[in-house]
């Protein structure tokens, strides 16, 4: 059945206790384990052990994302299909994480390095059995699950032929250059969500963000407001996109990693008509009531 969803981002962190602070205080993620150097998170409402593994590092950035498969010999379908395409398959064994089964890791196009996997144990929501609508002691933003992840590439035709090709992700939209000639943005989806992965031109293996889904848009009103509260960095925001048609506010974890709570947007099948945005149109398509881009948007990766 092939790729479920966004399962886990690692992220690279200079110091894990600060970024433990602000990830489980000012986003309000659940620690779900710790062990060596790493940290392990989960979102209130998402059943597996850890959607955010924070890494403590020399330097902030994505360290590899994973998406999660419907079965476990998914994986051997894709090891193949993945190296017929041309590009090397590893396999990453039982328990090398926290919690985690067997994967297979690839490097796309763009240089990140992405895995594949099924098995990861479940510690569960508690919201099963004549549930509440959310549980007691949420802190901070409280997003109930992960969302997508954007991120930085010089070859965006690449990656885009190969996630959808061989891991069969649908387009939601694409940015091109005016004269229609070049890809310069697509967004890319499994679930019926506007994007689960996007990819923009830019820099190869560089993260731009990664986000966390909200109910709504006063739930992201509230987001920027522990912002200010916490004096967290604010990148922009809250705003609306043209793209996806979602609200949103950026900022950044204390590494300077980007972050997003996104709420809203359309609800696409995989029949969907991609939306085409031209390049010079960007400003809109990206902040759709300021109209252009700030610098720091464009510059800021980690
Ligand atoms: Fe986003």
């Amino acid at each position: 059945m092939g790729v479920m969803r966004l399962g886990v981002v690692e992220t690279r962190v200079m110091d894990l206790e600060e970024s433990l602070r602000y990830y489980t205080q000012v986003v309000g993620l659940q620690l779900t384990g710790r062990e060596g150097n790493r940290a392990y998170l989960k979102a209130w409402d998402e059943e597996d052990h850890h959607s955010v593994v924070l890494v403590e590092s020399d330097r902030p950035g994505l360290e590899h994302m994973a998406f999660k498969v419907r079965f476990q010999d998914d994986l051997d379908k894709f090891e193949k299909s993945i190296e017929q395409y041309g590009i090397k398959v590893n396999r990453v064994s039982k328990g090398a994480r926290m919690a985690e089964g067997q994967a297979i890791e690839f490097k796309l196009p763009t240089g990140h390095i992405m895995q594949l996997y099924n098995e990861i144990e479940k510690v569960g929501n508690g919201l099963k059995l004549n549930p509440d609508p959310w549980p007691d002691n949420l802190k901070g933003m409280a997003p109930p699950n992960l969302d997508h992840l954007l991120l930085t590439g010089d070859d965006i035709q690449s990656v885009t032929d190969f996630m959808t090709r061989v891991l069969d992700f649908h387009i939601s939209e694409q940015v091109v250059s005016v004269d229609g000639e070049q890809l310069i943005g697509t967004f890319l989806f499994r679930t019926n969500s506007p994007h689960d992965i996007a990819f923009i031109k830019g820099p190869d293996s560089k993260l731009h963000h990664f986000a966390f889904h909200l109910d709504n848009w006063n739930e992201v009103l509230r987001a920027a407001d522990l912002l200010t509260k916490n004096d967290i960095a604010l990148d922009i925001g809250p705003t609306r996109h043209g793209l996806t048609r979602g609200t949103t506010v950026y900022f950044f974890d204390p590494s300077g990693n980007r972050n997003e709570v996104f709420s809203g947007g359309y609800v696409p099948c995989a029949d969907f008509t991609p939306i085409t945005w031209t390049e010079d149109q960007l400003g809109k398509a990206i902040f759709y009531l300021e109209r252009q881009l700030n610098e720091r948007f464009v510059t800021a990766l980690t």
